[in-house]
């Protein structure tokens, strides 16, 4: 591997791993002096252990979303296996190889477009219709506990609540496409073992398989204005461009990007919010209380660990830097999360906290598809939960998973009901 060079500044300075380890304890505790001590060593930093590039300031985050000159398509990674000839392809490959939304950049503003009536407002608030019965069953399924464990008995259970009422899976399939919704991300995961990679791969193709038979059965019957597959169908059969394959991968984007997300938003809303109760009155308040709420529940406890992943599809300089082609460029917008310049005391957890840009969901045209999905279901588990357990607190600090390579995860979250 040949090492990027460097400025004669940087030579004097200790590696850049020994000020920044997010996969270390003392990360997993405390991520704020580390991502602050990385922000101070440059606006693009080379990082050896992930042979990456990462880029620390929120001003070059925001240009490089907004002008997109890299590429988002991880098959232009210098790691990324090579693709297989199309002869090979499984379902699998067919979906994620072609990405409609990871390609190029024109196709990509292409399917945003096609895709965008499936997340207007209507649709979003058909499908909290659908998943709200589903929330409010987890709750009531708890009864009137002393306290119960957050994660296992709520948190864990809305990614697959949320896509199967979104796509309208019917429940006969619920037992075989479950492994895929909560393993998805492991399919191209290269730190993982890789039995534990393809058994991702083959619940996947499982997964496909049922969604080409619910299509099957959904061409059958009249399209309905609000339902989500029915508008993906209508536009498959107005848009050329847009064909059964691009629903496909639209449905595995949002298991992908939507599954660990919401786990994560779940756990640290929950957290933040019953340790500091005085601020759940506000916070739930109104959906746009709530969404400020949630900014700040991810400012505050910053538990991103990876940040966006890009790729340089030719040589270029680079902020400074002369990066290669293939290389990976990660965006870091969470290293600004505790910077008293941009953040007035960074320590204190504010609901009310004005966020001006907000760039939580991203920002441009890669901006967040499922960011209105995301914070309603979060908006509706939460107004339940302090809904049945008004004076709820936190049984003891939970316990921080410290294998969790994406993300600051806990363990468990032990929430005391106080009833
Ligand atoms: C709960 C919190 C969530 C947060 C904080 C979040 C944040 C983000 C961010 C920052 C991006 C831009 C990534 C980049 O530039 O590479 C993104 C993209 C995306 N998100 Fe979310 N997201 C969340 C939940 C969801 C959910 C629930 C869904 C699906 C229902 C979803 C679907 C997507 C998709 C498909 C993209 C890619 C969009 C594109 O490339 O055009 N997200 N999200």
């Amino acid at each position: 591997m040949r090492k990027p060079t460097m400025g004669a500044a940087e030579e004097n300075l200790p590696p850049v791993e020994s000020v920044f380890n997010p996969m270390s304890s003392a990360y997993c505790q405390n991520p704020v002096p580390q991502c602050l001590a990385l922000a101070e060593r440059g606006r693009l930093v080379w990082f050896a252990p992930w042979q990456s590039w990462i880029m620390t300031q929120l001003d070059d985050v925001m240009d490089c979303w907004k002008r997109e000159y890299l590429s988002s398509d991880f098959y232009d990674w210098e790691y990324a296996k090579p693709r297989p000839p199309e002869s090979e392809w499984t379902n699998f490959e067919r979906a994620m190889i072609g990405h409609s939304l990871l390609a190029d950049h024109t196709h990509h503003r292409l399917i945003r477009k096609i895709v965008s009536p499936a997340f207007s407002r209507n649709v979003v608030d058909e499908i909290q219709r659908r998943i709200d019965p589903d929330i409010k069953k987890l709750y009531a399924d708890l009864g009137e506990p002393e306290s119960f464990d957050f994660i296992e008995k709520v948190a864990r259970h809305i990614p697959f609540i949320s896509i199967t009422r979104m796509v309208g899976v019917p429940e006969k399939y619920w037992d075989d496409i479950k492994p895929c919704i909560m393993k998805f991300t492991e399919a191209w995961n290269p730190t993982l073992p890789q039995e534990r990679i393809q058994a991702a791969v083959d619940a996947s193709n499982r997964a496909i398989d049922i969604i080409i038979e619910i299509l099957a059965e959904r061409r059958k019957l009249p399209h309905q204005e609000n339902d989500f597959i029915s508008v993906l169908l209508k536009a498959e059969e107005t848009h050329e461009d847009f064909v059964e394959g691009d629903i496909i991968t639209l449905i595995l984007a949002l298991i992908g990007a939507g599954a660990d997300t919401t786990l994560i938003g779940q756990q640290w809303t929950a957290y933040s919010l019953a340790k500091h109760p005085e601020q759940a009155q506000i916070a739930l308040s109104s959906p746009e209380a709530f969404t400020n709420a949630f900014s700040e529940v991810m400012r505050w406890g910053s538990p991103g660990k990876m940040g966006f992943a890009r790729y340089a599809s030719e040589d270029m300089e680079l902020l400074g830097q002369q990066v290669r082609k293939g290389q990976m460029i990660l965006l870091m917008p969470h290293l600004k999360n505790h910077n008293p310049a941009i953040f007035e005391n960074p320590e204190v957890f504010d609901v009310q906290r004005k966020f001006d840009p907000d760039v939580l969901f991203g920002y441009g045209p890669r901006f967040c598809i499922g960011a209105s999905l995301a914070k309603r279901q979060l908006y509706l588990s939460m107004s339940e939960m302090f809904k049945r357990f008004p004076n709820l607190s936190l049984e003891s600090e939970p316990e921080r998973d410290e294998m969790d390579h994406n993300s600051i995860a806990f363990k468990k979250l032990m929430i005391k009901t106080n009833l």
